[in-house]
């Protein structure tokens, strides 16, 4: 049997699972596009599972499709410290955002099974489902978090109009009901999610590891700018109920209205779609999925509250309708200060330099903070780049990450 303290992970194997998965869904461009729920996300869980049977771990999964995979025979009521991420990606994004927290996990669990380390209670990985919000933010574990009614998950859409509902219906990776996926808190005894940074800090700090103590909080919306079509030559510029210019208008407003909040409040948008979409038709509807940030849950509100404002200031200048949908917010949360103890003592353990920071990316893990005490382990990304084909971090820097992973996760079945 292994001494836990000298286990590390296997570098070139760790390595070899993540260059597989970013090849699933790679585009010409280099990007890579898996969609939650789509036929590449169906391929690359696929390919876990794969890799999870051939460790000898079963995977179960549950009414939205989360995994969990754990060493076979491991009794199933004992609780685990966890450890995972996100297998979906933006459209066009990287090699590594959620991809390396689930390749981690994964190999940290089957290293400690090979090598067949006596634990006092079993680590298990997690992948969650629709991480990057395709039908919600943070899907698969708000629904492990706090669980969905089902008039909540009825309403739910992606990006092309298809419901979840009839999504789930035929996910082969979904078993059971999809409102039944809270876990009771304690099922769970804590949770770890390794990450690439998406900013600029850690490299510019030349500093190994980010030990995060909170993540931002979420808001959003989605926004209509409801005009009129009309002929694009006949009808005069002040005649017009151009549902795209109040949009553009309103677009413009944005930066002077994060500043507004505070300087970490920040504001996207990053889909428009005009209708009907004709060159010579004056636009009839504008519609917008607005995100915005801030690591405070006052300045979010105050976030949604000047938006919404600004945007029917707009409406009334162009004599438009503004229809405002907004999206349940995540929660701002501190992240669990024993845990992080632990990821700084591990870190040290192993020579790495590490350093306290937030996150103002969103993660799984502030849905599961609610649940189960949780910490991140954050890896420098090169240049700050990411939810871009940009993304990218050296494969001694993922390495170290995953070995303090390791470590802590074997410390945290101590505790
Ligand atoms: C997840 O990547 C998010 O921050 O939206
Ligand atoms: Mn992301
Ligand atoms: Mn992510």
């Amino acid at each position: 049997m292994a001494d836990p303290s000298d286990l590390r992970v296997d570098g070139p194997r760790l390595r070899r699972d993540l260059d597989t998965l970013a090849q699933i869904g790679r585009r010409r461009g280099g990007g890579i596009s898996r969609t939650g729920f789509s036929t590449l996300d169906d391929q690359a869980r696929q390919w876990y599972v794969d890799r999870c049977r051939q460790a000898r771990l079963t995977v179960r999964t549950d009414g939205l499709g989360n995994m969990f995979a754990r060493p076979e025979g491991v009794d199933p009521a004992k609780p685990a410290v966890w450890s995972g991420s996100h297998i979906d990606t933006v459209p066009d994004g990287g090699p590594l955002d959620g991809a390396l927290g689930t390749v981690a996990a994964l190999e940290c669990v089957r290293r400690l099974a090979e090598t067949g380390t006596e634990l006092a209670r079993p680590v298990e990985a997690v992948v969650f489902s629709d991480e990057e919000g395709n039908y919600g933010h943070l899907l698969g574990s708000y629904g492990v978090a706090h669980g969905y009614a089902e008039a909540e998950l009825a309403a739910m859409t992606g990006r092309d109009g298809d419901r979840l509902v009839d999504v789930l219906a035929h996910w082969r990776w979904a078993s059971g009901l999809p409102t039944q996926t809270r876990l009771v808190p304690g099922t769970m005894r804590s949770f770890v999610e390794l990450h690439i940074e998406q900013g600029p800090h850690l490299e510019a700090a030349g500093t190994d590891i980010g030990v995060v103590t909170s993540i931002v909080g979420l808001g959003g919306a989605e926004l209509d700018f409801v005009g009129r079509a009309d002929h694009a030559g006949t009808t005069s510029m002040t005649m017009r109920s151009d549902a795209l210019r109040a949009a553009a208008e309103f677009l413009t407003k944005l930066p002077g209205l994060a500043a507004s909040v505070g300087p970490t409040a920040v504001i996207t948008c990053g889909i428009l779609t005009v209708e009907p979409g004709g060159a010579n038709v004056v636009p009839r509807l504008a519609r917008l999925a607005l995100d915005f940030r801030d690591p405070d849950r006052d300045r979010l509100d105050d976030l949604g509250r000047v938006i919404r404002a600004a945007a029917e200031a707009a409406g009334t200048e162009h004599g438009v309708k503004v229809d405002w949908r907004p999206a349940r917010p995540v929660e701002p949360v501190p992240l669990d200060p024993s845990l992080r103890a632990v990821i700084r003592a591990s870190a040290e353990d192993l020579g790495c330099t590490w350093v306290d920071m937030p996150s103002g990316a969103g993660h799984d893990s502030q849905n599961i903070a609610l649940l189960a005490p949780t910490a991140m382990i954050f890896v420098p990304s090169r240049d700050g780049r990411s939810h871009s084909p940009q993304e990218y971090t050296d494969f001694d820097a993922v390495e170290r990450g995953a070995n303090v992973l390791l470590r802590t996760l074997v410390q945290l079945t101590l505790l």
